[in-house]
């Protein structure tokens, strides 16, 4: 019989293209999405869609009587900025939405193996220079990270006091098609909806700012095998999780720029004052989830910008002949 997952968030960018590989994979899949930021057109034919938020306990009954074999949890309020200005929203989601599912795993008596979507790029302190490893002290600047850490922790309580099968993906800044620019690494999708405006790019700070840049599609894979793979023991903390990147450090200037080439536009690029608690570097590294998930990122930047530009594209030649972009 097919094996069966939840992807919570599946309506939304990097669910989306999770969804789709769990059905290449021949899983049957079944999407938990609220609809806040998610689009109805992104969730695919083949996908089983119920429209509810991860705080409802409609939620927690479709998780406790569903039997899913893994649940890969990505649905979140995904805003740094919004963390910041209302933290109590965001706990909601993030950490008691997160604990609303676990309970449900954990009351079902079924073992279904949980995926989180956590960050790499908001979780690790600033104290030594990248990459990253797993075990890097963590000092997450905003609320929104907080609640990715505190997810973490409960996490491997779970699996700790009761057993329960759960895994851990700290994300670099992921970008590629359907990107929604907002959030934690929108800036791809803000680069290329400007391009296509004719609008000069706008690059906060000196633009020398490094982060990690990894494509969706490899995301999706990644979750898949962590869904999939034999993992180690559980334990503490980092006993379960794998840093999910390219360890390249990639400057705004040098995305900026890339993206003009591709888009072969002229625009200017223009400079704005540093943002505020902005790290300076980021780059996280990934051996242990070669090792241990055979994962490594098989689309380089240029190929993964390309693919991004042309879907915005694309996207906007639909709009402007009258479709819906
Ligand atoms: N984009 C990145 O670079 C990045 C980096 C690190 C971690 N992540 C994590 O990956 C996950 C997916 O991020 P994304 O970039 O695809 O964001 P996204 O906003 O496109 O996707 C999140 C989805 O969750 C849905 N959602 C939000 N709140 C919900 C709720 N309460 N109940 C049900 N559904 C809800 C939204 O409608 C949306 O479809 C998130 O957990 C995010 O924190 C993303």
């Amino acid at each position: 019989m097919a094996k069966s997952v939840l992807v919570t968030g599946g309506a939304g960018f990097i669910g989306s293209h999770v969804a789709e590989r769990f059905l290449a994979e021949g899983w049957n899949v079944t999407i938990l999405d609220d609809l806040s930021i998610g689009r109805e057109e992104n969730i695919p034919d083949a996908a089983r869609f119920v429209r509810g938020c991860i705080t409802s306990s409609d939620a927690a009954t479709l998780v406790k009587e569903g039997h899913f074999d893994v649940m890969c949890h990505l649905a979140a309020q995904i805003d740094v900025r919004r963390s910041v200005n209302d933290p109590v929203f965001d706990a909601t989601r993030n950490i008691l939405g997160t604990l609303n599912l676990m309970e449900a795993v954990r009351t079902s008596g079924h073992a279904t193996r949980v995926v989180f979507s956590s960050t790499g790029g908001a979780l690790y302190g600033n104290f030594d220079p990248p990459p990253s490893t797993e075990t890097f002290p963590k000092d997450p600047e905003a609320p929104y990270g907080i609640a990715k850490l505190s997810v973490e922790h409960y996490l491997a309580y779970y699996g700790r006091v009761h057993g329960l099968d759960t895994v851990v993906l700290r994300y670099g800044n992921v970008y590629g098609p359907r990107q929604d620019p907002h959030g934690e690494a929108g800036v791809v999708a803000i680069f290329c909806n400007r391009l296509l405006d004719g609008r000069a790019l706008t690059v906060f700070g000196n633009g020398e700012q490094t982060r990690d840049y990894v494509y969706a599609g490899d995301v999706a894979r990644a979750n898949f095998l962590a869904a999939t793979s034999e993992l180690p023991p559980r334990g503490r903390l980092d006993a379960r999780a794998f840093n999910i990147g390219t360890s390249i450090e990639t400057s705004v200037n040098t995305l900026a720029e890339t993206l003009r080439r591709i888009a072969g536009a002229t625009v200017s690029i223009d400079y704005a004052p540093a943002r505020a608690g902005e790290l300076a570097r980021s780059a996280l590294e990934t051996g242990k989830a070669r090792s241990v998930l055979g994962w490594t990122p098989q689309v380089a930047l240029d190929e993964g910008l390309a693919h991004t530009f042309h879907f915005f594209a694309d996207r906007w030649a639909q709009f402007a002949a009258g479709g819906n972009a």
